[in-house]
């Protein structure tokens, strides 16, 4: 069983990007388990000076998890053509440990938009020794829906069938690393 990690850049209630990352975690293949990391709202700021033996109890949790994942799955919004700051926040107390190192990791797309938030992920995630997988960016449009309309739109086949897709290919690209 491949155990996978999905962390979502928003805390709003009715995330476009929570909701993806619940869709694919509903719609993985039978040998992938993806669980959504629900912590990023609790973890405080990032200080090296709390890092070792004073690592905050969310921090330990997140580090724990990511590094016992065989992956890490991201769906992040863009705000102010950067990355939020809860989500880099949550990378940044991944930086000094080994839990990044080789990890491999794909970003998936709740909106159409936010190219430079793409980007700069992607750069921090290199930067940060993630193994990337890059070969297909799994982009469903919910930008604006309300939950029942993006319902709707994560139970259409073909999304169900991109969703399963995309795991399925980032699950071989783990098993190849
Ligand atoms: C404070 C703020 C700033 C934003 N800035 C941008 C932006 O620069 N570029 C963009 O494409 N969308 C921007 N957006 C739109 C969000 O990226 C978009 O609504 C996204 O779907 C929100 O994700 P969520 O539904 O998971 O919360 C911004 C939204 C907020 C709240």
């Amino acid at each position: 069983m491949i155990e996978i990690i999905a962390i979502s850049g928003s805390l709003r209630a009715a995330s476009t990007n929570a909701a993806l990352l619940a869709a694919l975690a509903a719609n993985a293949p039978a040998d992938c388990r993806i669980q959504v990391y629900d912590g990023l709202g609790r973890l405080p700021i990032f200080n090296p000076d709390d890092e070792g033996e004073r690592t905050p109890a969310e921090a330990a949790r997140l580090i724990e998890a990511v590094t016992r994942a065989d992956g890490v799955i991201i769906s992040c919004p863009e705000y102010a053509h950067g990355v939020p700051g809860g989500m880099k926040n949550a990378l940044d107390w991944l930086v000094s440990r080994d839990a990044a190192v080789g990890k491999p990791a794909m970003l998936v797309h709740a909106s159409p938009r936010s190219l430079y938030a793409r980007a700069a992920l992607a750069e921090i995630m290199r930067t940060m020794s993630f193994a990337l997988y890059e070969e297909t960016a799994l982009e469903i449009a919910l930008l604006g829906k309300k939950p029942t309309e993006m319902g709707a739109i994560l139970a259409e086949d073909a999304n169900r069938q991109a969703m399963r897709e995309a795991v399925r290919g980032f699950a071989e690209f783990i098993r190849g690393q």
